[in-house]
């Protein structure tokens, strides 16, 4: 049996154990875990620094790492991981500055003609009037560096987006915000796409959707996500224009000799004239994964393996035929500033409902649980009344200052 080592503590993390331990290639007993959540109770590995968890990972013949959260693969986790001979899903620290640098990516996008927001990258605020000068909106800015989903700002006027450049200059963000981008503002619906990159071949998952706002009818603060559904509802015409920019990133992949087996998330939007990429993450997204994940048919880690023996043009994805959702059960003010340390109680009503629950935000104390985070559970439920069951659990799970989106749907 397959020795594992599943890295990441969220829900997105939780979802993907889950769906591991359904494979024949593996047994509980053979899942490992590191920096993980409430949802491991055993073999967790305790560690200093990713050089000394891959050694002990080597010592207890761990075989297979699988990364959840982008941080640890910017860091490079996976090249030491592969030093120590250890496969690795996920990618080097050079591919993973398609996430971790947004100017890395915007250059990878222009260099293959993939079509994203016209942009301008400052590292100086003397240069910010005449980069604002090229704008006829204000433009989003970004930090260029990683910042925890928090590195995006959609200013109203040219004023608020100078201030912004300001703070975000001045080390709002540390490293990762030293250097800031201007981005064309631009309009559309989002969708997550999902793709497997083994060196050689490309599997896309179809779209998901992800509810990014806090609040009902897509208001209020952006957030890492309130929930999700797939899949996506398209026209053929969408389908089309995905598949092609899909054809385009392969074909982008393969000129750049790109040496990873991993995941590539598109963020995208899709706009009156095209599908624009406005970024890539190089994992799963939360809370998209933990619906595709429901409704995937296969075994994800015959997947994997396949993955890692560049043989993904093997691989036939199979769906249910009915959709997944998830909701996220949040806590009363995420994404500022979110309560904690309150009892979560009748976790047990969502097993009577058939709706799975993967922990995110939350401490275990005893045999209780308590609050510990914005994005607390995420409730996932496919196939007949799904929806309906996973609106019923919302409702009977308590904890002080629960918040949630009550309109989740197939979009
Ligand atoms: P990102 O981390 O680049 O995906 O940005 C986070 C969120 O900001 C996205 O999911 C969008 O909702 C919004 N956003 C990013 N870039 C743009 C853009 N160029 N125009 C409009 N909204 C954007
Ligand atoms: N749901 C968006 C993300 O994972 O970045």
């Amino acid at each position: 049996m397959l020795k594992v080592l599943i890295f990441g503590s969220g829900a997105r993390e939780h979802a993907i154990y889950e769906a591991v331990l359904k494979s024949p290639l593996v047994s509980k007993d053979d899942i490992y875990f590191a920096q993980c959540g409430v949802f491991a109770m055993q073999n967790i590995i305790l560690f200093d620094n990713y050089y000394e968890l891959a050694k002990k990972s080597c010592e207890l013949g761990i075989e297979l790492l699988i990364v959840g959260p982008e941080a640890p693969l910017a860091d490079g986790i996976c090249d030491i991981f592969l030093n120590f001979g250890i496969k690795t899903i996920g990618v080097n620290k050079y591919w993973a500055q398609l996430e971790s640098s947004k100017s890395f990516a915007k250059e990878f996008m222009c260099k293959f003609n993939i079509k994203t927001a016209k942009y301008f990258v400052l590292d100086n605020y003397l240069q910010v009037d005449n980069a604002l000068a090229k704008f006829k909106i204000p433009p989003v800015v970004k930090a260029d560096g990683l910042a925890a989903g928090k590195g995006v700002c959609i200013p109203k006027t040219f004023n608020e987006t100078k201030n912004i450049v300001k703070e975000f200059l001045n080390g709002k963000f540390g490293e990762s915000s030293k250097k800031v981008i201007l981005e064309q503002r631009l309009c559309g619906r989002e969708l997550s796409v999902f793709s497997l990159w083994d060196g050689k071949n490309l599997l896309s998952f179809p779209p998901a959707c992800d509810f990014k706002k806090l609040l009902d009818g897509d208001k209020g603060a952006n957030t890492g996500g309130m929930g999700s559904a797939f899949p996506c509802k398209l026209s053929d015409v969408e389908a089309g224009e995905i598949k092609n920019y899909l054809a385009k990133l392969e074909n982008a992949l393969k000129a750049s000799k790109a040496n990873f087996s991993g995941i590539i998330y598109s963020g995208l939007m899709m706009c009156n004239d095209g599908v624009y990429v406005l970024e890539y993450n190089m994992r799963f997204g939360d809370p998209e994964i933990q619906s595709v994940l429901d409704n995937l048919r296969i075994d994800i880690l015959d997947v994997f393996l396949k993955m890692l023996d560049g043989k993904l043009n093997e691989i036939e994805f199979k769906f249910l035929d009915k959709p997944s959702y998830c909701v996220v059960l949040a806590s009363k003010g995420y994404p500022f500033s979110p309560k904690k340390n309150c009892e979560i109680l009748n976790l047990e009503a969502a097993k009577k409902l058939g709706v799975k629950i993967f922990f995110a935000g939350v401490k275990k104390i005893g045999e209780k649980y308590y609050t510990d985070g914005g994005r607390v559970l995420s409730l996932v439920k496919s196939g007949k009344n799904a929806l309906e069951d996973i609106y019923k659990a919302a409702e009977e799970i308590k904890f002080d200052g629960k918040i949630y989106r009550k309109d989740i749907k197939l979009r």
